[in-house]
């Protein structure tokens, strides 16, 4: 019972301290934030009461650990329909700020609908409201799995859930609101931050308290990709985030750092952002999956292993790649282009890790739509992790910074790895949390394998073209010694490109919309009728020795 009174009583504090915040805050978005946090901490309150079992005087999900004979599933099933529904919110905005810049008019004339405002608001969709949960909800199920161990403090591990969803809101609302850092991948204010760092600290408790009440004597690859993701995030985070606030009160914070120390440590960040979330945590996914899917052990262990280690050794230097050309020392812009075509090697060991687990087991491909759709995951993160020590070296990059050659790269590797490894992942999840025998239809998610491809060429073709027309553009000089293109003209020359671009991202998008319904049949139990996938045509009357027929 003084458990129910000390939880129940510290949200509604919560609760209380936002209200009297909201009377004295400094601006209007910082009051906007704490009405949200006053709602959520009441919401959190009630439902701490509600959860109370007045029997046993427990709470619900403390109760529901007791049962130890089966995973605990439901912070999974909340984080697949998160993953979900932030990623079709993710797309929609991205598909719109792809026909804004075709079509400037979209942008209303109105603060909130502009494409600086939405932007972020698509990158942290898509990154973290999307990607987030997706690592979230999979590393959960993957080490309790590999583990043999239910989740270490369910309650926390609820936590962790919810509070990242309010993590999401908070950042959205703010980026519509204009309250932001500007610091790319890191634009929530101060507050948002810390609240952040709480649910992050949280997330790494319950993972490592998983680990360590491991049945299993070693720990499987995938969760030292999951943990070398929830550290090094918590790292970067805090100090890239390393702020002072104008007032307590208020929105608005400024950087601890300055000029070009300001930007390295930004470039630190995002560039490990990319390494740690977006490529080490959804290594973990395939490390699991992908074996799984194909029935057969990971082709090397021990490559594994070298994969693992390299690949963070080598990521954490190669921020500078994004600085060539800029204030920073020379030695340091070189140093980040060593680094990055270094590390081609360990993120080829990676794919050919991933793809080589197939072998035996090639002719699924054919049959199941799942293992394509992993295959094309790691033939997209292949590539660009080709393309991206290619441009880090800074000739190459003289001609693509700043252009959309860098907005290919980007989105060759998350809408074909990211992407396409979360599809294939979340497929492969929902008949086992559910209990359903198979998803509702094999043939629509082989529809939203063909729609996402074509999709996605569209998109990086589109780019590439756009980004080494602009480059060349821009630096053609005429006979006289002037510039031959002013600024608007390559602008213009880039419309074509974009509506292709649009369209891509238009048939990304309804592949991602077939996929909730599918989900959504299965959840509700269906089963489509359909000609299954899986079979493979046999011709009886051809499976017999060659006999010479003499002739006639
Ligand atoms: C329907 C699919 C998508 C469309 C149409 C789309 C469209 C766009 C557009 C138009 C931009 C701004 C480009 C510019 O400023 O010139 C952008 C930026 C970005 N998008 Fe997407 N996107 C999609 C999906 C995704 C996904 C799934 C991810 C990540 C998992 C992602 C990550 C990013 C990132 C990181 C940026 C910022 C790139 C940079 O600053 O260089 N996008 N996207
Ligand atoms: C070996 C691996 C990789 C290397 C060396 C690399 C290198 C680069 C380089 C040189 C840039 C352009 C920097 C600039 O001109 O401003 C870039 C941008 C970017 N790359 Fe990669 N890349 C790699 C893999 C990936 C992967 C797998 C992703 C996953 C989606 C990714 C996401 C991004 C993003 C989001 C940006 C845009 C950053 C911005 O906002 O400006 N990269 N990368």
């Amino acid at each position: 019972m003084s458990e129910l009174l000390t939880r129940a009583g510290a949200w509604y504090a919560i609760a209380v301290l936002a209200f009297f915040g909201i009377m004295g805050s400094a601006d209007a978005g910082f009051s906007a934030h704490l009405t949200i946090i006053c709602l959520a901490a009441l919401v959190a309150a009630v439902a701490s009461t509600r959860s109370f079992d007045f029997v046993t005087r427990r709470f619900a999900v403390s109760a529901r650990s007791a049962d130890i004979s089966h995973y605990d599933d439901d912070p999974i099933r909340w984080g697949v329909i998160a993953t979900l529904f932030w990623g079709i919110a993710g797309f929609m905005v991205g598909l719109y700020i792809a026909l804004q810049l075709a079509f400037p008019v979209l942008n209303l004339n109105l603060e909130y609908t502009t494409f600086g405002r939405l932007r972020p608001l698509h990158t942290s969709a898509v990154v973290f409201a999307f990607g987030g949960n997706a690592l979230i909800a999979t590393s959960f199920y993957v080490v309790q799995r590999t583990c043999r161990a239910r989740l270490a403090f369910p309650s926390l591990a609820r936590f962790v859930f919810w509070g990242y969803q309010l993590f999401i809101v908070l950042a959205a609302t703010g980026y519509l609101m204009g309250i932001t850092e500007a610091r790319e991948y890191a634009e929530p204010e101060w507050y948002v931050d810390i609240w952040l760092t709480i649910v992050w600290v949280s997330y790494l408790i319950v993972f490592v308290g998983t680990l360590m009440r491991r049945k299993e004597p070693h720990i499987y690859v995938a969760n030292w990709f999951y943990l070398s993701f929830i550290i090094t995030i918590a790292m970067l985070h805090l100090v890239n985030n390393l702020s002072m606030p104008v007032s307590l009160l208020g929105s608005k914070s400024y950087s601890a750092f300055a000029g070009v120390q300001d930007a390295l440590t930004q470039w630190w960040y995002g560039h490990n952002a990319v390494g740690f979330l977006l490529t080490a945590g959804f290594l973990a996914m395939m490390y699991y999956f992908v074996p799984k899917q194909a029935e057969r052990p990971v082709y090397s262990y021990r490559l594994s292993i070298i994969h693992f280690w390299s690949l963070i050794f080598l990521y954490i230097w190669a921020g500078p790649h994004h600085l060539h050309y800029t204030a920073l020392p020379d030695w340091a812009q070189t140093l980040g282009m060593v680094f990055s075509i270094v590390l081609w090697m360990p993120s080829w060991g990676g794919m050919i890790n991933g793809l080589m687990t197939l072998n035996g087991a090639w002719d699924k491909i054919r049959t199941d739509p799942i293992i394509r759709m992993m295959v094309l995951a790691l033939a997209f993160y292949g590539m660009s992790t080709f393309e991206g020590p290619m441009m880090s070296i800074k000739s190459v990059n003289s001609l693509s910074h700043y252009t959309d050659w860098t907005i290919g790269h980007v989105h060759s590797g998350a809408l074909g790895w990211n992407g396409m490894i979360t599809f294939a992942c979340l497929y492969f999840l929902v008949p086992r949390l559910w209990a359903r025998a198979r998803m509702y239809s094999l043939r629509m998610i082989n529809w939203h394998f063909w729609l996402a491809t074509i999709g996605i060429v569209l998109y990086a073709s589109a780019m590439w073209v756009a980004g080494i027309m602009q480059g060349l553009m821009w630096r053609e000089y005429g006979a006289d010694g002037y510039l031959v293109y002013s600024f608007v003209e390559v602008v213009a020359a880039m419309f074509p490109m974009y509506v292709i671009r649009a369209a891509g991202g238009a048939l990304y998008l309804s592949g991602a919309l077939i996929m909730v319904y599918n989900v959504w049949r299965t959840i509700a139990g269906h089963q489509r009728q359909e000609k299954p996938m899986t079979e493979t045509p046999h011709n009886a009357e051809a499976d017999r020795p060659f006999i010479a027929v003499p002739a006639e």
